[in-house]
């Protein structure tokens, strides 16, 4: 069997076009998981759902199992995970409500559990991580958000940082000059450790604000954030019904 996983971020604690079969807790060596794993079918694909913040959303990014998650991910059967994340937006294609497929990452997380490859080795493990999100996986989003005209944007490096707080406008500054287009608190460690777990991994990010500084003068209003994020949100759920069905078809995943 291969499933594919939706991990819903912050605005996504749950699917509403999922015809949910069980919801199952699943135990891991690394803890538990934000929360029960939810079985079903999106059309005619098997899916399993995840509330990366628990289902009320009371776990904080830097809080978040995610060896546990993905572990157990792993062992449900997964093969695929699409990774949904409410980003800032830096550059000036990001602009709020905008859907984003990005293609590169930066890690400027730390104190995070970032491997499983750490204790009782037999050796040294590296992976390769040279293009962390998997084209194929990135390619059917990408078809199946033109197909429904949402102008999602192919591309950009998505800069992890530690959180809870949102940065300095001097922070997004710098993050620019590295190179990053979009800001978000969880896609690191995740991305990796999916990769360690040799699991397909895309992000569909949803941009729900202007960076720091980079709205002029005004601080990020919350309320705002919020607002996006729930118009925004209703178009990542039609996309994620397209793109569901349409991984069966598309043989590169
Ligand atoms: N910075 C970091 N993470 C975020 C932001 C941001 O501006 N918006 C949503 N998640």
């Amino acid at each position: 069997m291969s499933l594919t996983a939706i991990i819903g971020g912050t605005g996504l604690t749950q699917l509403d076009n999922l015809q949910l079969t069980h919801k199952e807790m699943m135990n891991t060596p690394f803890g538990d998981t934000s929360g029960p794993l939810s079985f079903g079918k999106i059309g005619n694909q098997d899916v399993v759902f995840l509330a990366r913040h628990g289902g009320h959303h009371t776990i904080p990014p830097h809080r978040v199992n995610y060896r546990a998650n993905l572990w157990a991910l792993k062992e449900a059967g997964v093969s695929r995970v699409i990774a949904v994340a409410a980003v800032g937006g830096i550059t000036r294609e990001m602009s709020p409500e905008r859907i984003v497929i990005p293609d590169q990452i930066i890690d400027y997380t730390h104190s995070r559990a970032q491997t499983f490859f750490e204790d009782d080795l037999d050796f040294v493990t590296h992976i390769d991580f040279t293009h962390p999100y998997d084209q194929g996986l990135r390619q059917v989003l990408l078809d199946s958000a033109a197909e429904l005209s949402l102008d999602a944007f192919d591309g950009g490096v998505y800069a992890a940082t530690q959180g809870p707080r949102l940065e300095s406008a001097a922070e997004v500054n710098r993050l620019e000059r590295d190179g990053c287009d979009l800001i978000g608190m969880t896609g690191m460690p995740e991305a990796a450790l999916a990769r360690e777990l040799e699991l397909r991994y895309a992000c569909c990010a949803l941009v729900v604000n202007w960076a720091a500084g980079r709205a002029g003068q005004e601080e990020i209003s919350i309320a705002e954030m919020e607002k996006c994020l729930h118009s925004g949100m209703q178009k990542v759920r039609n996309l994620l019904e397209l793109t569901l069905p349409a991984i069966q078809l598309a043989r590169a995943t």
